[in-house]
Formats: structure tokens, sequence, C-alpha cells
């Protein structure tokens, strides 16, 4: 039988203790990081600050045959897996309404000085737009030579009392799209380059007036927007 691909978690609060037990149910060798040494005790020991549904179960099963293990090592982490979910807390900052996003940055910063090889680093916090080209930039600057770490998202939301459920029976997964909707004048949205996107088929809607028709066509993209003439090509190729 095949080894079970290796994942790390790293933060292993709500969010992470739960994904980490959710992986490990479904067949993954996971390693928990945390900074708490008392959190990681009593992980390692089976018990929960916190109660889900199921969850408790899946801890009980999976902690005596070591899966999820538990440590407060990045180094450890880091030779573990290729594969590491950051679920770090982002609290709201006291200076304003943003989110405070320096537990990420310190997890990813004392994660990837010590990669051995290529790695994807895929967050789950609830982070601001743009959070994750600075992650990337800060892992580029950061890893070893000869060591390329990518940067991914995965941003479900987990629903508190259904969150074991959800992860191990979602209703829906989401893997493309047929239409790029664009209802925000954030430029993080409104600059972002068209070439870059790869839907099924390249047709968007622009319902604020804001994208650069022209620049979309270039690119292939046949865009709509709010009375104005459709711009780019009649057929959209798949
Ligand atoms: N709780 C929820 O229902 C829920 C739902 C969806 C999204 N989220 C998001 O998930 C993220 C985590 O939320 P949570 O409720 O699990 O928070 P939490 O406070 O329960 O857990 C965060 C954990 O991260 C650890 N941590 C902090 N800095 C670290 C570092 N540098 N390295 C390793 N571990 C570190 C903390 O010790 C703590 O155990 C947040 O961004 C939150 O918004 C939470």
């Amino acid at each position: 039988m095949p080894e079970p691909t290796r994942v790390t978690v790293i933060g292993t609060g709500y969010l992470g203790a739960t994904h980490a037990a959710c992986l490990a149910e479904l067949g993954y060798d996971v390693l928990g990081l945390d900074t708490d040494p008392a959190k990681i005790a009593d992980l390692a020991a089976g018990l929960l600050p916190f109660s889900e549904p199921g969850l408790a179960e899946l801890v009980e099963r999976h902690t005596a045959a070591g899966r999820p293990r538990f440590t407060t090592d990045p180094v450890e982490a880091a030779a573990f897996a290729d594969l590491h979910f950051v679920c770090v807390g982002t609290p709201q900052r006291r200076d304003s309404m943003a989110a405070d996003t320096s537990h990420v940055e310190a997890a990813v910063a004392a994660l990837v000085p010590h990669l051995r090889g290529d790695a994807l680093l895929v967050g789950k916090s609830t982070v601001p737009v743009g959070t994750a080209a600075g992650l990337q930039a800060l892992a580029d600057r950061l890893a070893p030579a000869g060591v390329e770490v990518g940067v991914a998202r995965n941003p479900e939301f987990l629903r508190e009392g259904r969150a074991v459920e959800d992860t191990l029976r979602p209703d829906r997964i989401i893997t493309g799209a047929d239409l790029v909707l664009h209802l925000t004048e954030w430029p993080e949205f409104r600059d972002v380059d068209p070439a870059t996107l790869e839907p099924a088929r390249r047709v968007g809607v622009d319902g604020r007036n804001a994208l650069d028709a022209d620049r979309w066509a270039a690119a292939g993209w046949r865009v709509r927007a709010l009375g104005r003439p459709a711009v780019g090509p009649a057929k959209v190729s798949p």
C-alpha cells in the first residue's frame, strides 16, 4: 500500500484542530504545529478545548494511532511534509477594524527557512485581499537556495457545529468557473491581469463599469459591462 500523503496543519486552534482531525480521517498523515505548548500537550493527549459535533470521536479514533501527531517545532514540520495548511488566528487589530495578519506572517517566517524541498503553503485563515501576494513575497525571500515555495488559498468557511460534517462530506466543491462577475471597485480586483485567470470560458460581466474592457478583450475575454456593448471575441473557446 502507498504511504499516506503527509501534510502539516500550522495553528491548531478551532480551525486547525478540526482540519487536522478531518484530514486524518480522510487518510492523510498529519502533523499539527502550534506555538502554544499547553495546547499541543492537550491535543497530543486527545483533549479538545472546545466542543464540535463528531470531533471527539475522530480524535479518539486517530490520536492513538499517532494521527495527527503534534509539535511546537517548525523545523520538524518543515521536514515532515511539502504541503502545509496555515490555520493560525487573525484577530482584529487593536488600532483599526482590519485583521492582524502578523501570526500568519510569523508562521510562514518560522517554517520556510527550514524547508528542504519545494513546498506549497495553503492559507485557510481569514485574511484580507492581497495577503497571499505578500506571503508569497515573504516566502520567496526566506526560502533556502533552490527551494520553490508556492502560496495558495483555501478560503472555505467553517460553520461551527457543522465543521466536521462539512469537511468530510462537503455539499459543494468549486474547482473552476464559467463566468467572472465583477461587482467591486476594489483596485485589487479592478486591476487584476485577465491573462492570469483561467476559467473554463473567458466570459466576464462588469457590474461596475470598472474594468479596462480593451485590456480584457486583448487577453481573449468577451466582456459585457452595464449599458455598453460587449467587447472581445464573439465566440469564446473553452
Ligand atoms: N472558528 C471558526 O469558526 C472559524 C471559521 C472560519 C474561519 N476561521 C478563521 O480561522 C483562523 C483561525 O481561527 P481559530 O478560531 O482556529 O483561532 P484560534 O485562536 O482558536 O487558533 C489559532 C491558533 O494559532 C496558533 N498560533 C498563533 N501563531 C502561531 C504561529 N506563528 N505558529 C503556529 N501556531 C500559531 C495559536 O496558538 C492558536 O492555537 C482565523 O483566521 C479565523 O478567522 C475560523
